[in-house]
């Protein structure tokens, strides 16, 4: 049977693509990620994309005249390879109407926070600073909107410290099993 085949974008670090890919490589995940796409030329996900032998491509936004004209040219690669969904892992850019409409209810996202609390690129820092005490991540489906589209996935853990870094790296955790979890969500047509 055909596997389901993932493009996963991302512009940072690349520890959700990483814990994504290697879910691949060792069946908890029955998926392949056929293209990793990375707006950030020279990020650190694009080394990890190495490592695992993914195919990866990078741009630069501004090389283009608009998020139609970039998105246009990343639909004919995705298309090319025959791309079942995208995964946004730390895409820090919204997604517009070529890619949405391609890909109707087949994209989705991870974030730092129990949305619709703390959208935006810092979420962990705002959360903190709103007093919370119990901290979460959110996988959803993607629409025009920030951080919006219907919820997936949720996961939480009380924390209570002061440790900035410390929390930080208990999230990442709870995103690298939730991502999994949804990805199988997907590939199931359960959700
Ligand atoms: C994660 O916290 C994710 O939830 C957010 O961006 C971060 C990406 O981290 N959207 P990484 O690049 O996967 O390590």
């Amino acid at each position: 049977m055909r596997k389901t085949r993932l493009a996963v974008f991302a512009s940072g670090s690349g520890s959700n693509y990483e814990a994504i890919v290697s879910a691949c490589c060792d069946g908890r995940i029955d998926a392949e990620v056929v293209l990793l796409v990375c707006d950030k030329p020279g990020a650190k996900v694009l080394e990890r994309a190495k490592r695992y032998g993914t195919e990866s491509f990078a741009f630069n936004p501004k090389d283009y005249a608009s998020r139609e004209a970039y998105e246009t040219m990343l639909a004919t690669m995705l298309d090319e390879r025959r791309v079942d969904y995208i995964c946004l892992a730390g895409y820090m850019r919204i997604v517009g109407k070529v890619l949405l409409s391609r890909y109707e209810q087949r994209i989705v996202n991870i974030h730092p926070s129990l949305l619709p609390a703390f959208k935006g690129a810092h979420a962990i820092q705002d959360a903190v600073d709103y007093g919370v005490k119990i901290f979460g991540v959110t996988t959803h489906f993607v629409d025009e909107t920030l951080d919006g589209g219907r919820i997936i996935d949720q996961g939480a853990i009380v924390y209570e410290g002061n440790d900035i870094e410390e929390l930080t790296n208990l999230i990442h955790n709870i995103e690298h099993n939730l991502y999994v979890k949804t990805i199988n969500k997907l590939i199931n047509k359960k959700y």
